[in-house]
């Protein structure tokens, strides 16, 4: 039973029901057929042993299966260069790749097949023997690499195979009732949740800049692993992300203010060093009036309190300063515990989610605008976005929750029709919502709204549109490119544009989102919407706000703004 991330006790028990016994995994990759011969020939001998197994080939094999097995047999040829065979590659690469997931339960043996004239003798078979030890998996045979001739060692391996897994495959009863009680144990672990206060550790697997070489913005995306955590999300939820400021930015700061980085002080009832304090405890990229009274209570600036006593100077001054900033303007030896308390402790930064687990299963996708920006002679970065961006590499730690958003929803009903509104990084919930419509196959229209400034340095995950657009899931799609032109062009022009149609999809009972900015294009979007009501629905300004609060009440006008 591998049921590796149960989601309750009862799928647990349902699936164990189904999979107590246990299965041999045969996969084979085959040019010309030699190890697909080899791989039939196996099955017949583990038939006759009295083991269920299963024979398929690797390009029928859907990789991140291999996390569910007990027992497999490789039995792969080599190529070219070292190559794998063709229905070979998509496995090979995966369980090389950050995505593969860990199995310690798994027992394996390779059987390679190559031609040792060639540099890269066997090289395919070697491979998946290495990935999959690095996987945790067990050797249980050592891995035989065949010449040319391969026929009778390969016979002698599969003999040894077959005899090695004897104890696993004939004392099934007792096999089972020992894996019921280790699923037990798990089923408990997933119960476990992850929240802001006890986050899961996952690993970052891909950062990739998804915006142009010349685009005026930096957007990214993100993929980071859940796997074992059991953590299970919706389309619309947020993953909140805990993240470490920049080494390099404390180290000014204890600078700054003549501290030592070794010395110990408190934040919330904890010991620990000053450095440590400022890296993962407290809150340094942003500026707060606290700060600038706690800061000049310390220093006895004068100037700083002239400035907290001119309110609108202090916004002006404030606004895209970062605390260090503040601290550079006006820098004075502070002590450590002082300065501690002066700052605000580090909240996690809470992003839409950009992908559905029935795509993409134990991952999160994330799509971030990675602050990033020069200021008083500085380069500025944003906390979360700066560590997501930049200061984490692929593979390493970072610790996240789910924060579940029951206020963005897909409608229940899977015809019910969809209008989208996500210009910038406002996409993110839209690429979820397109991924989970597309997984329960449903039948209702969608309709995509999406700005940006360029269409050719900025038109977010393209490819995976015009894809939905081809394969009719997505009905409409509607570009706003602001900078494409001498006038700006934003979404809601857009939608006043198609102003007509969008009434006919409300009148359809179609549901609207609206994600990304809140300052200014929430608000123009929903000026669009009562317009669009009024001209289209023949409505005066009360009828047509009433519209649009009873599509809100009904959850049919739904808003993820930030
Ligand atoms: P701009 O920066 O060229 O003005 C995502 O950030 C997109 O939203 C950009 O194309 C941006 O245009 C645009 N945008 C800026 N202000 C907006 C507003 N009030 N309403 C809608 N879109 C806006």
């Amino acid at each position: 039973s591998g049921q590796a991330l149960p989601q309750s006790a009862g799928a647990v028990a349902s699936a164990e029901t189904a999979g107590d016994a246990p299965v041999l995994t045969i996969l084979y990759g085959s040019q010309t057929g030699n190890a697909k011969g080899i791989a039939q020939s196996l099955q017949a001998k583990a038939e006759a042993a009295g083991y269920t197994s299963k024979l398929l080939s690797m390009a029928d094999y859907k990789p991140r299966q291999i996390k569910a097995e007990t027992h497999v047999a490789i039995v792969a040829s080599t190529h070219g260069e070292g190559e794998p065979p063709d229905d070979a590659i998509e496995l090979h690469e995966f369980l090389g790749s950050k995505k593969a997931p860990k199995n310690a339960n798994l027992k394996y043996s390779v059987l390679s097949l190559g031609d040792s004239s060639y540099e890269f003798f066997c090289q395919t078979g070697k491979d998946f023997d290495e990935r999959l030890a690095k996987l945790g998996a067990t050797a249980v045979v050592p891995r035989v690499d065949c010449d040319v001739d391969y026929e009778s060692e390969a016979q002698a391996w599969c003999e040894k195979f077959i005899e090695s897994l004897k104890s696993d495959f004939t004392a099934q009863a007792g096999a089972a009732v020992a894996m019921q009680q280790g699923s037990a144990v798990q089923a408990v672990a997933a119960a476990q949740t992850y929240t802001k206060k006890a986050p899961f550790t996952a690993t970052l697997l891909t950062s990739q800049k998804i915006t142009g070489r010349d685009s005026v913005k930096d957007i990214r995306h993100i993929e980071i692993s859940l796997e074992d955590s059991g953590i299970q999300y919706q389309a619309g939820d947020a993953l909140g992300v805990w993240f470490k400021n920049d080494t390099a930015l404390v180290e000014e700061l204890i600078g700054l203010i003549e501290a030592n980085a070794d010395e110990t002080v408190e934040v919330d009832g904890q010991s620990l060093t000053l450095a440590e304090a400022l890296i993962s405890k407290l809150e340094l990229t942003l500026s707060y009036p606290g700060f600038v009274k706690a800061y000049q209570e310390a220093t006895g600036s004068e100037a700083l309190a002239k400035l907290l006593e001119d309110k609108a100077a202090l916004r002006e001054y404030l606004a895209d300063r970062q605390i260090a900033d503040i601290v550079r303007d006006y820098p004075a030896a502070v002590a450590a515990q002082t300065f501690v308390n002066a700052c605000r402790p580090i909240t996690p930064r809470l992003y839409s989610i950009a992908s559905s687990q029935s795509e993409v299963e134990d991952e999160v996708h994330l799509t971030i605008a990675h602050v990033d920006y020069d200021a008083f002679g500085k380069r500025h970065q944003g906390g979360a976005s700066g560590y997501l961006c930049e200061r984490l590499e692929e593979g390493g730690e970072v610790e996240v929750f789910v924060e579940p958003n029951d206020n963005f929803r897909l409608p229940a009903n899977p015809d019910t029709p969809v209008i989208m509104i996500g210009p910038g990084t406002g996409i993110a919930p839209f690429r979820s919502f397109m991924q989970e419509r597309d997984a329960q196959g449903a039948e209702g229209k969608n309709w995509l709204f999406f700005g940006n400034p360029n269409f050719t340095q900025d038109f977010l995950y393209q490819l995976e549109w015009q894809a939905y657009v081809k394969s009719g899931l997505l009905s409409r799609i509607s570009l706003a490119f602001s900078r494409d032109q001498a006038e700006k062009i934003y979404v809601q022009d857009r939608l006043l544009e198609e102003g007509k149609d969008v009434f006919a999809w409300l009148e359809e009972g179609a549901h609207v989102y609206v994600c990304g900015d809140a300052n200014r294009m929430a608000k123009d979007v929903e000026n669009a919407l009562l317009d669009i009501i009024k001209t289209h629905g023949n409505k005066d300004d009360s009828e047509a706000k009433a519209y649009l609060l009873a599509l809100r009440k009904a959850k049919r006008y739904q808003k993820d703004v930030y």
